[in-house]
């Protein structure tokens, strides 16, 4: 099974917030790379993104979502898993050929190591949040080479500059 992770984040890696949602508007560029890239492809959430994006994620994929709480009790059909050696058990019993890691940062964090493929939209600015900020993790330069990246200048479908760039390793 392939393991991809997909983010965007700004110059200095920032993703989110300890208090939920993204630094930035919706950016509609990024959004259809998202959409198009996640595409029928099973997704791994965090339980705080899940809720995020709940009613967001439709029932094109199969969910897998990662909590702590062994009393919690997914609204949707979501596949609830304890650790994240469990999630890969399950989407491998369940012939996943592509499991896509969509965050947040404590699920990168632990799935970074174990990624084939890391997508990632960089946006040609920075931006400050409030609560503490969640940043993508650094990624181990030796292991993941860039293999493509496409620049975009600013438009109507991004007030900044975007790079989408794919990391294999
Ligand atoms: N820019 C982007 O591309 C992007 C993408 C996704 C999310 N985000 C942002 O990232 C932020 C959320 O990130 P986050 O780190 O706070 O939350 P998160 O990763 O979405 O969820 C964290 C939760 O996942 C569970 N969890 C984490 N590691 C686990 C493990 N090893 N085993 C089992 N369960 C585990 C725990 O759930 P329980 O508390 O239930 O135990 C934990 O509280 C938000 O601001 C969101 O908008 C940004």
């Amino acid at each position: 099974m392939k393991l991809s992770l997909i983010a965007a984040m700004d110059e200095r890696r920032l993703i989110g917030s300890m208090n939920g949602g993204l630094p930035w508007q919706g950016i509609e560029r990024d959004r259809e790379h998202f959409r198009s890239y996640v595409k029928g492809k099973a997704l791994l959430l965090g339980r705080k993104t899940y809720e995020e994006m709940e009613g967001w994620v439709d029932s094109d994929h199969s969910l897998y979502i990662l909590t702590r709480n062994r009393n919690y009790v997914s609204k949707t059909s979501a596949r609830v898993a304890f650790s994240f050696d469990e999630v890969i058990s399950l989407a491998e019993k369940e012939a996943v050929s592509e499991l896509v890691v969509c965050g947040g940062a404590a699920i990168y964090e632990r799935a970074i190591n174990s990624a084939d493929l890391i997508v990632l939209t960089i946006l040609h600015t920075t931006f400050t949040v409030e609560g503490t900020p969640k940043f993508f993790p650094d990624w181990d330069t030796k292991r993941f080479s860039e293999i493509s990246r496409q620049k975009f200048a600013p438009s109507e479908k991004s007030d900044f500059g975007m790079s989408i760039v794919h990391l294999q390793s």
